[in-house]
């Protein structure tokens, strides 16, 4: 394990937000699964940004201009390298992952046909859902679905079952926002390879919380948001393999992604900038840049120990509380999903706000899984590396207020 200075009150002054108070208690963070909070480091680099160098990129000859590309180029690099993709060619920046999904499924249709089908699973994201969804309605595609078990993973026979022949595309998340499940993409990977689909990956809660090896994976496309690891909101990330990105149709058209246009047709510009049109989010490029800096300052590896901390603290102090029900195994990511008792996940979050503790309550953008899981709603708490063990006792302190509000 790389050697780091891990020492949470440094680390926790890097971060602003967490000083403050929430209905006069101490914020306590627990929704980083919605989105990250952001270190100094992060806002600190996107406002030199805007102070010194502020330019359109890939046009202007200025000096400005040139030090806005150099550094919204860097960024494609610095993502590359985060991940093993290779080349800087491998990485196209979107608005967030649910963009970098439909750039998929607009773009990767070419060779579908009538029949043909695409598999994800019960446990998926709307964001992964919804697109295949909609691209299976128009173009007469069966959308299969990998069942989950009673614990909360992916069935094995399930998956055998599920992908065959005639399967195209195969699109899985790595973690799941609700049940905290830890993915096989590699080996559901190989099953979709033996079959000829292509391996899709939305990566959006592992890429913030492991060391992820796009290579080692085998992933053919792997699909991220920056805010939800510390960067800001408005970049996302889709990486895909070279020869794939190459032969797909752009999925906008404009400005930037061209390089040579005639009023009958046009040439489109090398990767990644060919499925980048318009004018991009340049000063996200340059946050997300600093907030791989800070990640791997702390270590991949460490972070994800300490997510294995918090949430083995947390199962332990929620089962002294009777009648919460969590869900998922217990091996998995940053996030614990759970309902007490018969109380609505709205009114939970609501009591543990007036405590200043911050939650997320409802169907996690995940409405059928929660159909399966016989919920209408979940709590869900869901930690960073920035986490500590005593907000966690003050959580399930104020959990056991909850149910004396509702006397249950
Ligand atoms: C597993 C998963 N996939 C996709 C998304 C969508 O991310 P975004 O809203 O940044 O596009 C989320 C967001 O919560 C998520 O948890």
């Amino acid at each position: 394990m790389p050697k780091t200075n891990f020492e949470i009150k440094n680390i926790r002054k890097d971060f602003p937000i967490l000083s403050r108070k929430i209905r006069g208690k101490q914020l306590i963070y627990f929704d980083s699964a919605a989105t990250s909070q952001k270190p100094k480091q992060v806002i600190e680099a996107m406002e030199d940004y805007y102070k010194n160098h502020n330019a359109n990129i890939h046009r202007s000859i200025h000096t400005l201009g040139e030090e806005a590309t150099e550094a919204y180029e860097k960024a494609h690099e610095k993502v590359a390298d985060f991940i093993n993709a290779g080349s800087y060619q491998n990485i196209v920046f979107t608005k967030n992952t649910t963009e970098s999904l439909n750039l998929l499924a607009y773009s990767l249709t070419a060779d579908l046909k009538k029949g043909d089908e695409i598999v994800i699973s019960q446990m998926e994201h709307h964001s992964n859902l919804v697109p295949w969804q909609q691209l299976a309605k128009q173009r007469g595609l069966k959308l299969e679905f990998i069942k989950i078990d009673e614990e909360g993973k992916l069935d094995e026979e399930s998956i055998n079952e599920s992908i065959t022949k005639k399967t195209k595309i195969v699109s899985i998340m790595h973690v799941s926002n609700v049940l905290g499940t830890i993915n096989d993409i590699k080996k559901i990977g190989n099953i979709a390879h033996e079959n000829n689909a292509l391996m899709v990956v939305d990566g959006a809660q592992s890429i913030p919380h492991m060391p992820v090896d796009v290579k080692k994976i085998d992933a053919d496309f792997y699909a991220f948001s920056g805010h939800k690891m510390l960067g800001p909101t408005g970049i996302g990330v889709l990486y895909g393999k070279r020869e794939l990105l190459e032969n797909m149709q752009p999925f906008l058209y404009g400005g930037e992604m061209i390089r040579e246009v005639k009023f009958e047709d046009t040439k489109f510009n090398d990767l990644p900038w060919k499925f980048e049109a318009g004018t991009m989010n340049i000063a996200e490029a340059v946050g997300l840049d600093a907030a791989i800096d800070y990640l791997k300052k702390i270590g991949m590896e460490n972070i994800q120990k300490k997510d294995k901390e918090l949430t083995n603290y947390t199962f332990e102090k929620l089962k002294e509380i009777k009648d919460v029900k969590i869900y998922g195994p217990k091996e998995r990511g940053a996030v614990v999903s759970f309902n007490v008792d018969e109380i609505h996940a709205h009114d939970v979050s609501q009591i543990l706000d007036s405590e200043g503790i911050a939650i997320r309550a409802g169907h996690h953008c995940c409405m059928p899984l929660m159909g399966v899981l016989k919920a209408h709603a979940a709590a869900r708490a869901s930690f960073y590396f920035y986490n500590t063990k005593d907000e966690i006792d003050k959580f399930a302190n104020a959990l056991g207020k909850v149910k004396k509000v509702f006397r249950v």
